[in-house]
């Protein structure tokens, strides 16, 4: 990173102002008095000071929600050559994916730099709601729904009980929306497959109390400080 930047990321002055201080000599990097702007540090190992006072990167977290299309991996890179979620950010920082999302599966996914937030979102514990738009083959009875509410258990696994309720019901299939507070793999999609009403189309439309709104598909925004400030109250 250049000298100026990294005076500028400090919060010392502008990257203007930070080149007029180095070429008076008033920087210096590990003991040196550096005089030439273009100078470059490694943020992790060199020391930068201003007329003797040590300069810190204040790191700004990065978060974004995306509306993920299908055919889309939501890893940070892929071993087929496939399109990441994180392809689809125009963005220098390094950024991944929080949590997962099938290939299949279209709709909220929230990326960031940020792993202590992305740990907490990710830990079971906090059982973080997140509900999904299901397009279901047939119409669940109420019997069916009912053993979704209670909880089910599918091979090995037992997933916990979920909100669920039909929004639209047609003939050959039926719109449910669908809460769980896991994160289990292919959650929704076992859910449904247990009581013979498999997905044939499936997005997700919020994380907490994150909303996809009517952002499009394929498209990103970055989170208001209203969201950051929710994910970073998570305990
Ligand atoms: N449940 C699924 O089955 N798939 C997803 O992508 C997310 C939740």
């Amino acid at each position: 990173m250049r000298l100026q930047k990294y005076m500028a990321h400090s919060g010392a002055a502008s990257r203007r102002k930070s080149e007029e201080f180095i070429s008076e000599g008033r920087v210096k990097v590990n003991n040196k008095v550096i005089t030439e702007p273009g100078y470059k540090v490694d943020p992790d190992k060199d020391r930068v000071y201003l007329d003797g006072r040590r300069l810190k990167i204040i790191k700004k977290h990065t978060y974004i929600a995306l509306n993920k299309p299908m055919g889309v991996v939501s890893t940070a890179s892929d071993e087929k050559g496939r399109k990441t979620v994180v392809d689809m950010i125009e963005t220098d920082e390094r950024l991944y994916p929080i949590g997962r999302l099938d290939i299949d599966t279209t709709g909220l996914i929230l990326l960031t730099d940020d792993g202590e937030i992305t740990n907490k979102l990710t830990h079971p514990r906090h059982e973080i709601k997140k509900t999904y738009i299901a397009t279901v083959e047939g119409t669940p009875d109420k019997r069916a729904l009912d053993s979704l509410r209670k909880g089910i258990k599918v091979g090995n696994e037992k997933f916990k009980g979920a909100d669920v309720k039909i929004l639209k019901s047609f003939e050959n299939d039926s719109i449910i929306r669908t809460t769980i507070s896991e994160g289990k793999n292919h959650q929704v999609k076992l859910m449904y497959e247990k009581i013979n009403h498999p997905v044939k189309k499936l997005k997700r439309i919020s994380i907490g109390e994150i909303e996809l709104g009517d952002l499009e598909i394929g498209n990103y925004r970055y989170l208001n400080e209203d969201e950051i400030k929710y994910l970073k109250s998570i305990k």
